[in-house]
C-alpha cells in the first residue's frame, strides 16, 4: 500500500514512522512533512487547498491518506477525497464541527447526555476559578482560567464575541483516543498530556510538552464507563444526526470525584500523545487504518503495550514568540541511546538541521515500567543541543506518584 500522511509536525513524524513498520505499507509521501518524515517518505510541498491534496493523492496512486491536523478536517477535505472516490481517513466536515466549534460540541455533548462542565450564559451563575473558552480554532490558547471577576471580564472582552463560560473542574485530565468507522469505536490506551509551559504545571498554556502512554492511567472499569458514557454516546448521536464519525475521536477528559467528564472534543490524533501511542504501538497500523477507512469495524487493539515517553523539546520563547534559526546538534546520539527522536518545528539549512517553530522535537523512548521510560526518555534529551532548548523535567512524573 501506498499511504499519504497530511501534515508535517511531531504527531505526523510519528505516525510515518509507525507506517513504515507496517508489513502492509510499502511506500509513504507526506505534505508537507518535514526534514525527520524526509527519512521515512517522499515530502511534497502543501498545497493551498484541500483539493490540492486529491490532487497529490490521485497523481500518487495513494491508496490511503491518513490527516494529522485538525485545520484540513474543518476545512473539507475528507469530504473532497470522497466525492473523488479516494480513500481517506478522517471525518467530514460536518463531523469535524466537534472540534471546530466549543459551542457546537456543547450543545451536541448535552443533546448525546455526555458529561461536560456546566455552561452558562451569565458570570454570576459561577464562583471562581471560572473557565473562559472562545468558540472556534485556537490552536490551545483559546482558553482562560480566570481566578476572579476582573479576570473573568477581561478574558471575555479578549475572547469575545462568541465565548462560553463553563465551572471550573478539578481532576487528573486524560486524552483518550478512539478509532472509529462511523458506528464502532475502538480505544488506544490513554495517555496524559502535560499542556503548561513548565515543570509542576506553571506557566502558559501549550501545545503539549510532552506525553505518556501507560495502561495504568486508567482501570478498566473507568476505560468502560468512558466508553459507556462518553465514545459510544457521542459515535451513535453523530448517526443519528446522519453525520456518522470516521477517524480518530479524541476525548479530552477531567477524571473528576463525579467520574470522567469531557473538557473538549478533538476529531484528529493528539500531539504529543501520538508520539507515545505510535511508538508503543503494537501490529500492522497500515492494515487497521486502510480496513477501518473501509467501513469495517476497526480491530480491537493489543493491550499489552509497554509505557512510553516523549519529552518535547521547546524553542527560545515558546510558546509566546518561539525564536527560529537555532542549530540543532545531537539527533544521531540520543537515537543510538534507542531513543526515537520525531521532529516537529525544523528545517534543513544547507546540511544543518535548525529550529523553525515552537515545540522543535520529541525525544521518545519506552521501557519495561514507566520509570525506565522516563529515564530512556531524558538519557536522549541529554544529547540534544540547541541555543534556547527548553523542556520540561517532569514528563510522567504524574503517574509515578500515583503508582
Ligand atoms: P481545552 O482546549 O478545552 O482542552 O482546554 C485547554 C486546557 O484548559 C485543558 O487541557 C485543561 O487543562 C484546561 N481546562 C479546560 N476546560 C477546563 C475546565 N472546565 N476545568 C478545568 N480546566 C479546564
Ligand atoms: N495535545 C493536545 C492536543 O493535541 O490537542
Amino acid at each position: 500500500m501506498k499511504i499519504l500522511i497530511v501534515g508535517g509536525g511531531g504527531r505526523e513524524h510519528a505516525l510515518a514512522w509507525r507506517l513504515a513498520k507496517s508489513p502492509s505499507v510499502k511506500s509513504i509521501i507526506a505534505s508537507p512533512g518535514n526534514p525527520g518524515i524526509e527519512h521515512l517518505a517522499t515530502c511534497i510541498v502543501a498545497p493551498g487547498d484541500v483539493s490540492g491534496y486529491a490532487d497529490i493523492a490521485e497523481a500518487h496512486q495513494a491508496d490511503l491518506t491518513v490527516v494529522g491536523p485538525e485545520a484540513p478536517l474543518v476545512a473539507g477535505i475528507v469530504d473532497e477525497f470522497r466525492r473523488r472516490g479516494l480513500k481517506i481517513i478522517g471525518p467530514t466536515q460536518a463531523a469535524a464541527r466537534l472540534e471546530g466549534s466549543k459551542i457546537f460540541a456543547k450543545e451536541f455533548s448535552r443533546r448525546a447526555g455526555i458529561p461536560t462542565a456546566h455552561t452558562s450564559t451569565r458570570l454570576d451563575d459561577f464562583s471562581y476559578p471560572v473557565v473562559i473558552k472562545a468558540d472556534g480554532l485556537a490552536a490551545g490558547k483559546g482558553v482562560v482560567i480566570a481566578q476572579d471577576r476582573p479576570e473573568a471580564e477581561a478574558a471575555i472582552q479578549r475572547l469575545g464575541p462568541k465565548v462560553i463560560i463553563e465551572e471550573f473542574l478539578e481532576g487528573e485530565e486524560v486524552s483518550f483516543i478512539g478509532l472509529c468507522n462511523g458506528s464502532a469505536v475502538v480505544p488506544f490506551l490513554p495517555t496524559q498530556d502535560h499542556k503548561r509551559a513548565f515543570d509542576s504545571d506553571q506557566g502558559p498554556n501549550t501545545g503539549g510538552m510532552g506525553a505518556y502512554l501507560d495502561p495504568r492511567i486508567l482501570t478498566a472499569s473507568q476505560t468502560s464507563e468512558i466508553m459507556e458514557r462518553i465514545m459510544l454516546p457521542a459515535i451513535r448521536q453523530m448517526s443519528a444526526e446522519e453525520t456518522p464519525f470516521t477517524g480518530f475521536l479524541y476525548a479530552g477528559l477531567m477524571m473528576t470525584a463525579d467520574g470522567p467528564k469531557v473538557l473538549e472534543f478533538n476529531v484528529r490524533l493528539g500531539d504529543p500523545e501520538t508520539q507515545a501511542i505510535m511508538h508503543s504501538f503494537q501490529g500492522d497500523l497500515g492494515k487497521l487504518l486502510y480496513e477501518t477507512a473501509s467501513g469495517c469495524a476497526p480491530q480491537q487493539l493489543s493491550t499489552a503495550a509497554r509505557p512510553a515517553v516523549c519529552v518535547v523539546l521547546a524553542a527560545q520563547g515558546y510558546p509566546d514568540k518561539p525564536r527560529t534559526g537555532d542549530l540543532i546538534s545531537g539527533i544521531a546520539e540520543a537515537e543510538a541511546t534507542g531513543a526515537v527522536v520525531f521532529q516537529a518545528g525544523t528545517k534543513r539549512n544547507g546540511d544543518q538541521l535548525v529550529t523553525a517553530g515552537g515545540r522543535v522535537l520529541g525525544v521518545t523512548a519506552g521501557g519495561e515500567t514507566l520509570q525506565i521510560a522516563i529515564s530512556n526518555a531524558y538519557r536522549a534529551v541529554e544529547k540534544i543541543h540547541f541555543d534556547g532548548m527548553h523542556f520540561r523535567r517532569d514528563i510522567g512524573a504524574k503517574g509515578l506518584r500515583r503508582w
